[in-house]
Order: C-alpha cells, then structure tokens, then sequence
C-alpha cells in the first residue's frame, strides 16, 4: 500500500502495477445518491475519483458521451440488443479524455510542470490538449510515421512538444518511463493509475443509461489493455457497493498482428507471448507488449469473458457497416469491438437475447487516409439538374 502523495507507478518490491482503492464507507449505495442531480460526465462520479481538491479539476467537458442502440446492426446480426457507446464524442474524439481530465488534476496537485506520454496517437493528443488548458508543458513520444494524421495535428496545435520514436510504440513507452523516473516529469501513460480512476466512469455511465441493467457483454478494443481493466473495475466497484447483482462478461479484442493478450487466451498458453513487430492498419491498438496484460488478463477471466482476434478486413468491413447502418463514425480501432461482435456471433458465443454493448473508442475523422483509400473517387457531373436526373436514374 502507497501513500497517495507518492508520485510512483510500479511497486517497488515486485514491480506490478498499481491501482488506486477507496475506503470502505465509499463503497456503499448512499454514494450514489450524490451522483443523482449531476449531469452524465467523469465528474458525476466525483467521490470515487481520486481528487481531493475539485476546485483545481482540469475539464474539457469529457464523459456523457451517449449509449446508442443500434437495432438495424442488431437485426443484421440477428441480436435483440445492441448498444454502442460512443467515445468518440469526447473532447479530443477518444475516451482517453476520460483518464487525462483525472491525470492532469492530479499532475497539478502535485505540483509537477511538464507531462509525458508514449502514444499511437489518441493518448498524445489528449494529453496535449489537458496540459495546454492547465498551462503545463507537454512531451509526446510516437511511432514515427505511424500515427494517423489526425492524431498527430492535434498534438501539434494543443503546443505539445512532439518527438517521433524510430520504433514502436513500446519502444516508445519503454523510453519514456525511463525519462519520467530521472526526471520531474509526470507520465500519463496508463501506467498511470490515475488515468484509468477516469476511464473507468465507462461503466459507470453505462450502468446510468441503462438504468441500473448490467449488460451480458461488454465488447473493448485492447491495445496497452488499460481501458478493459478500468471498465471492469468500474463494474466491480458498483457491485462493491450493492448497486447491482450481477457483472459482465468483459471480451477483448485485439487485431490479429497486435494479440499477444488474445492468444494467451484462446490458445490456453502458460506464459504471454508478447508480439516483436505488431502490424495492423488500426494503428490505435497496433501494440505487442501491453503493459496492462496481467490486469486485462483478469478482467477476462474473472468476468468469465474471453477474447478474440479480427483482421484488418475484418475491421474496415465493420467500420463501414457501423457508419453505413448507424451514423456512427469510428476509427479503425474503434470498430475492433464491431469486428468482434460479428465474429461472435458467427461462432455462436453471445445468445440473441443477450444484452450487448460495444464500446467504440475513438472517433472516425482521425483516421481519413483509411477511408479514402477504400473508395473511388466521387462522380463529377456538370452544374446542370438534367444531367444530374439522368444520372440518378442510372
Ligand atoms: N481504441 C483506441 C481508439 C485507442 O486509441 C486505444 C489506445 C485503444 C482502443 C486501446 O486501449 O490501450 O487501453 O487497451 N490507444 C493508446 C494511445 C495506446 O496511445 O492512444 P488500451
């Protein structure tokens, strides 16, 4: 046990990572009464998110992103209830918002100056856009040329000082840790266990729009697997308090070429294999050695979920499905939960009437090259409505 005004992220005898835990007259139903006349956000679950102050809270608005159903996917797919929640609708289009509004609080409370992550590209963007809003500098560390375009101009505009690793993202992540542990910088990686305090308000606000419902799955991407372990603590802490009886199945989801958290747990292997060169067009996810395994491993396992693995075609062909059927928009790696579902379904691990909800992580127009190149460019006619009839007709 560590002290909150420690700044540490590993503990120091077995080096594991750690996690933020709450006394135990939080942990009752009355907690929630408070939450009541609040408006749906991170903030709504203010007594079960770390921060002492509130007055200091650095907020862009992030969390009450909205919970769709999506019945013209469910009855393609043969489902009674599929939900989508939204996380792109974000401030800076992803749900790491949700982490950085807590984590760079907690960097101002702490009094610390500059802020660092490693990154495929949404962890940078939000970070930078908290550190400009609390007047703190910020370092990025990313892939070089692997990060979608949109990603890396936000980075660029919010002030961060952005540097392109010649590796990936874990060498990325490897370096930055280094830099964070000689120097008075404050990583904001999901090492970061403040980070997944916020995202764990995923299940929070799903358990509210659903009133009080807990779902039979709840779908995730997975890539550093810090999302999946934070959405089950989540649900773990609402059952802690007895506002439900029941939890999800958590299923991860992992790109074929980026799944070394999937294959653990299909193939039944004794020991991660954590993947050398990960490849996969949702660069989001596009990581071989997440540093949240053994949590997201857990999570899986103790939910009695499990976890499955798409390919690209297999994500682009959802991402369209889900923007075609729904109106909803998503990166690539945002739609690894529909990819996933589809897959499920086919291999009959969900029930028709079980109550599904997907989370999709980041919103489409980070990524456009990836759309582009999949369509033909549009027909051109001349300004005239004749042409345009005897086109239509066509
Ligand atoms: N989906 C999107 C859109 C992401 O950006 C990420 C992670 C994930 C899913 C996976 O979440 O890492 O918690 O398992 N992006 C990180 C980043 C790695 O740097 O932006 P996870």
């Amino acid at each position: 046990m560590y002290s909150p005004s420690e700044v540490i992220y590993r503990c120091r005898r077995c080096g594991d990572l750690l996690s933020v835990e709450y006394d135990a007259d939080l942990m009752r139903p009355e907690t929630a009464k408070k939450w009541r006349g609040r408006s749906l956000s991170v903030w709504r679950y203010a007594e079960l998110l770390p921060i002492s102050d509130r007055s200091k809270i650095v907020s862009l608005g992030e969390g009450g992103t909205s919970l769709n159903r999506c019945s013209r996917l469910g009855s393609e797919l043969g489902l009674k209830e599929v939900y989508v929640k939204n996380e792109g609708e974000n401030p800076t289009g992803s749900f790491k918002d949700r982490g950085m509004t807590v984590g760079v609080t907690r960097a101002l409370e702490l009094g610390i100056k500059i802020v660092a992550c490693a990154s495929t590209g949404n962890t940078s963007a939000s970070l930078a856009a908290y550190a400009a809003r609390a007047g703190l500098e910020c370092v990025v560390l990313i892939p070089s040329g692997k990060v979608a375009l949109g990603k890396l101009i936000q980075a660029m505009i919010y002030g961060a000082r952005v540097i392109q690793v010649k590796g990936n993202f874990d060498d990325a992540l490897k370096i930055v840790e280094e830099l964070c542990l000689t120097q008075p910088i404050y990583l904001l990686n999901s090492i970061n266990p403040y980070r997944l305090e916020g995202q764990k308000t995923i299940a929070f606000e799903i358990w509210d729009q659903l009133d009080g419902r807990v779902p039979d799955e709840v779908i995730v991407p997975v890539g550093n697997a810090g999302n999946i372990s934070a959405i089950w603590k989540g649900f773990r802490e609402l059952y802690s308090m007895g506002l439900i009886d029941k939890l999800p199945r958590m299923i991860g989801i992992q790109a074929e070429g980026a799944a070394p958290i999937a294959n653990l747990i299909k193939m039944g292997l004794k020991e991660i294999e954590f993947v050398e060169n990960p490849e996969t067009i949702a660069t989001a996810i596009r990581i071989g050695s997440p540093v949240n395994w053994k949590r997201a491993v857990g999570a899986i396992k103790d939910s009695n979920g499990f976890a499955e693995t798409i390919s690209d075609e297999e994500i682009l062909k959802a991402q369209r499905l889900l923007a075609s059927y729904e109106g909803i928009f998503v990166e690539p790696a945002g739609a690894a939960s529909i990819a996933g579902l589809i897959k499920l379904v086919k291999n009959g691990l969900v029930r028709q009437d079980d109550l599904i909800v997907c989370i999709a992580t980041g919103h489409g127009l980070k990524d456009p090259d990836i759309v582009l190149r999949q369509f033909p460019k549009p027909v051109e006619v001349e300004a005239d409505v004749n042409t345009l009839m005897k086109l239509l007709s066509s």
